[in-house]
């Protein structure tokens, strides 16, 4: 294998190499260290600080609430135990929407703070502007079409995307944010013929979650991968292991045996 597709440090121009040689690109979420760390580890190519924070990490019912300042401290810790993969940090809802300027701003303060490689930020044709003003500032920006969740009040809930005649807004979504200077593009809850029609004429990479097959990579939430989250498994969902089930019982039984006095045993104690 060529050193690009293997690289020592994943940038951005390898997702390009890696689209040429047809080479598939795996990406996860995560907002702690230690995930980052173990993920890294795995050799991931690329780790999303995602917003999906905000609902499976902070608290928040959805994405929209999480704020710049805790994007910031989520994508240090990240970025600070990363190796190898590229970190990607999301641009939270209402930190970009208002003008390229704003976008600017926002997009400059997470680069400073974390150290991540790039920012992500939702919309087409609607934030073309905004990824031109940031990639003109020499940041690297993937976008996200499709289904995009903070939209979610806008879009009528949890819906694929791009079905019917919607097929040619996308299609021009994803032409304006290669054209505005985006390097990979997530395609989010779309119709795999469709994903595989963009990814084919749109020459950046395209990362895919419930986009099927054909997209140039995949992502997935890492608490879904992971089995931890506790709600039914959405249809693109595949869980890798199934962390709740056994983090679950390990706290019973650690309960258990404070409770019945088994831990900790004179082993584990220490002599005066
Ligand atoms: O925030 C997130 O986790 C995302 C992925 C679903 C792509 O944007």
């Amino acid at each position: 294998m060529t050193e690009s597709l293997s690289p020592k440090v994943m940038r951005t121009s390898h997702l390009a190499e890696f689209k040429q040689a047809g080479r598939k690109v795996s990406c996860l979420t995560s907002y702690d260290q230690i995930t980052a760390g173990i993920f890294d580890e795995a050799g991931i190519e690329v780790i999303l600080v995602g917003d999906s924070a905000g609902d499976n990490a902070l608290g928040y019912d959805t994405t929209l609430p999480i704020t710049v300042d805790e994007m910031i401290s989520l994508g240090r810790a990240v970025a600070g135990a990363t190796n190898r993969a590229l970190v990607v940090v999301d641009m939270p809802f209402g930190s970009y929407e208002i003008s390229a300027d704003q976008a600017l701003e926002n997009a400059i303060k997470i680069m400073k703070f974390t150290g991540a490689d790039a920012v992500k930020l939702e919309g087409g044709v609607r934030s073309a502007e905004q990824i031109r003003a940031i990639t003109t500032a020499g940041i690297p920006v993937m976008a996200h079409i499709g289904f995009t969740p903070q939209s979610l009040n806008n879009l009528g809930g949890f819906k694929v995307q791009g079905r019917g005649e919607g097929a040619e807004g996308l299609k021009a979504d994803a032409v304006a944010v290669r054209d505005a200077g985006a390097f990979a593009v997530v395609l989010e809850l779309v119709p795999a013929a469709l994903a595989k029609q963009i990814t084919d004429e749109c020459q950046i990479p395209t990362i895919g979650i419930g986009a099927g097959p054909d997209t140039d990579g995949q992502i997935l939430v890492w608490t879904d991968f992971a089995g931890l989250s506790g709600h039914k498994p959405k249809k693109f969902v595949k869980q890798y292991a199934q962390l709740r089930e056994t983090l679950l019982s390990a706290a019973k039984q650690y309960r258990a045996e404070v409770v019945d006095q088994s831990f900790p045993d004179n082993s584990m104690s220490f002599e005066g």
